[in-house]
């Protein structure tokens, strides 16, 4: 491919045997990337490594609850690749769909624990690394909608995804001085796993479904239009773009309408 936007950069993408990560994987692999596909699901990652060819990718097990495999797996691309110029942090799970009233506390722990905690141990090795090597990386995060707007998703979750934007604001005003960019990507609906294993739905189904309640219409959003977004950000072509949160929701959010009273 002549147009590579991310040629001879070193992306470690977690999440990413599945759905936005795997779409963005193959995607920066495409424009030149070599990828750390991490994540907690081996064979699927596995899959995906194979997918793209073990000259290009390297799959490495990593719960991002856990700190000291967060570092591994730092160390593993830094081993391999001998650089890291691009995390893109998106491993998230949904939890449980319950109301207020039910809120099951130990599973609100959890979604903490991996869309928030687990976003701030990747974004702190994956900078170290940047910073020890005067790396001018690009950081991205996948919030959400529901990082802006209330009823678009489970209490939980949305209290995390607005965690990862202020998380994201609060990390690129250090890391600036250092010439890294800090960014997230917040998608609308997409028929990934995520969704569609927590309303035991069929993807054609959850594709319907936020279709019907979607601002921009004759346009189904599926994981590629958000690796695209998540390429701009990884590449120069968004040189001088940090703290920004890049909605990608057909313009779901600057309007007036839940998810809940639709
Ligand atoms: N699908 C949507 O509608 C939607 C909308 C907004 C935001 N998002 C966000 O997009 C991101 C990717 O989700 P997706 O929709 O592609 O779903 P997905 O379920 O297809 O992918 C999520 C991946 O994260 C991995 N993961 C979960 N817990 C992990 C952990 N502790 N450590 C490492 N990996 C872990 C899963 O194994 C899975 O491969 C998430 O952060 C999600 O919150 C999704």
């Amino acid at each position: 491919m002549s147009n590579q936007r991310l040629k001879g950069k070193v992306a470690l993408i977690t999440g990413a045997a599945s759905g936005i990560g795997e779409a963005a994987a193959k995607l920066f692999a495409e424009h030149g990337a070599f990828v750390v596909v991490a994540d907690v699901k081996d064979e699927l990652g596995h899959e995906v490594v194979a997918s793209i060819g073990q000259e290009r990718a390297t799959y490495a097990h990593c719960d991002v609850r856990d700190e000291k495999q967060v570092e591994e797996t730092v160390a593993i691309t830094l081993d391999k690749y001998g650089r890291l110029d691009v995390l893109f942090s998106n491993a998230g799970v949904l939890g449980p769909l319950n109301g207020i009233l039910d809120l099951d506390m130990a599973a609100f722990d959890n979604i903490i624990a991996v869309n928030v905690r687990g976003v701030a141990t990747t974004i702190k090795h994956a900078a170290r690394a940047m910073v020890a090597r005067k790396i001018r990386g690009s950081i991205i995060c996948t919030a959400s909608v529901a990082a802006s707007v209330g009823g678009s998703g489970p209490h939980a979750y949305t209290t995390a995804k607005h965690a990862v934007l202020g998380l994201v604001r609060s990390t690129c005003s250090e890391l600036g001085a250092h010439g890294i960019r800090v960014n997230c990507v917040s998608p609308f609906g997409v028929a990934t796993p995520l969704v569609c294993d927590a309303f035991d739905l069929k993807p054609s189904v959850v594709e319907a479904n936020s279709a019907a309640i979607s601002n921009l219409k004759g346009i189904v959003l599926k994981a590629a239009h958000i690796a695209e977004a998540a390429l701009f950000l990884a590449s120069d072509e968004s040189a001088f773009m940090s703290g920004h949160d890049l909605v990608v929701d057909g313009g779901f959010t600057v309007i007036s309408r839940s998810y809940y009273h639709n």
